[in-house]
């Protein structure tokens, strides 16, 4: 890192995890791999929220390593997208996650103009979801038949919008910006709270725009604090200060910045809700831990030494700990690269497990430690 000496186990983890995932894709190919259970990673449909996450992880590795193995299956992995994308009924706000990931990082890296088009197309999709009124960009479809999800605004979409800054710079066109911005100046407004947590869902009259309820979501309860919702808040404000240079967007990734950090255990990977009760509140999101140490980083990028060394050494501090403490380097049995993720605990679904986006935030954290780009959000 710039005016540091880079430590040995940033480059002995780098090569771990390329070798573990080079492992790794003989089995999984192009395919979308969510949750590790038993030591395999489940695979799920193109069309759920984490199919980037692998395909991203693999151009990350291929951009620090050369190997074009791993280049070959992220490119097929963003050509079976196309049938979500071309599908359209399952689109929702993740369209961030999903090609960001796959089309944005090929263009990146290859200039590929198939995968510019691509990721344009779902910068559309992604923008026609902006709801006027309340200043929003839609999260989900119902989930079930029936059901109204056209009020529902989460945190984790302060992620999704950085495929709307890309669009605009790429195109020259500020509307997608202008989306972008209206919807992260709600993220101020209505998700921060005072202290630097976060709501996870705010329910908003879709017609009029109102505020109608604030909801716990992924986490223990409405007003406790999910440390992966912290984890998008803070990155994804980073970002939008990133594209937009607009200081209250600093200043309010700041101030989650110091809630998560000043709330992390002895071994600094986040529990997965820091407002979670007894036993409960004793599970780990190593996906938490990783996805801030990335944004740690991105933060520590743009603010003076006198205060980037705090943000900065957070993250050294929580990657290590990743490295040392819950990573599978001895265990050729296990697929996922960092143990003791939480995906969604109130829906008892993927407890304690590794999850491809912590291990995707955490190859990320170690390519900014080793200042290795690019950085596809970015
Ligand atoms: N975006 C859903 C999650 O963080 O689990």
């Amino acid at each position: 890192m710039s005016g540091t000496i880079q430590q040995v186990w940033v480059d002995e983890a780098w090569s771990k995890a390329l070798e573990k995932t080079r492992a790794n894709s003989l089995r999984i190919g192009a395919e979308f791999p969510h949750a590790s259970q038993g030591g395999k990673y489940v695979l799920e449909t193109p069309s759920w929220w984490t199919a980037g996450f692998w395909p991203g992880m693999l151009w990350q590795l291929y951009a620090g390593s050369g190997d074009e193995s791993l280049k070959a299956i992220a490119e097929r992995c963003e050509q079976r997208l196309d049938e979500v994308l071309d599908g359209y009924v399952k689109l929702d706000h993740d369209l961030g996650f999903m090609w960001l990931l796959t089309s944005v990082a090929n263009f990146k890296l290859t200039g590929a103009e198939e995968s510019r088009v691509r990721a344009l197309k779902a910068a559309n999709y992604l923008a026609a979801r902006f709801n006027l009124k309340g200043r929003y960009i839609r999260a989900w479809n119902p989930w079930r038949e029936g059901e109204d999800n056209s009020g529902v605004a989460i945190i984790d979409c302060s992620m999704n919008t950085s495929l709307l800054f890309w669009a605009s710079e790429v195109t020259g066109d500020p509307r997608y910006r202008h989306i972008a911005e209206a919807h992260m100046d709600t993220v101020l407004e209505h998700f921060i709270r005072p202290d630097g947590s976060v709501y996870h869902i705010v329910n908003f009259n879709p017609e009029t725009g109102e505020v109608v309820e604030k909801r716990g979501g992924q986490g223990y309860a409405p007003e406790s604090a999910w440390s992966r919702g912290a984890a998008w808040a803070l990155y994804g404000l980073s970002l939008a200060y990133h594209h937009t240079g607009k200081q209250s967007y600093l200043d309010a990734s700041k101030q989650v910045a110091h809630f998560f950090l000043t709330r992390l255990p002895e071994d600094q990977v986040p529990h997965w809700d820091f407002r979670a009760p007894g036993e409960i509140g004793e599970i780990r999101d190593s996906s938490a831990g990783s996805c801030a140490a990335s944004g740690l980083l991105l933060l520590a990028s743009q603010v003076d030494e006198s205060e980037a060394h705090v943000y900065r050494n957070g993250a050294l501090r929580i990657t290590e700990s990743l490295y040392r403490n819950y990573g599978t380097w001895d265990n050729a049995e296990e697929e996922g690269l960092l143990l003791h993720g939480t995906s969604n605990y109130p829906e008892n679904r993927n407890i304690d497990v590794p999850l491809i986006y912590g291990d995707f935030f955490y190859v990320e954290a170690l390519a900014r430690i080793k200042e290795a780009g690019p950085f596809y959000w970015e």
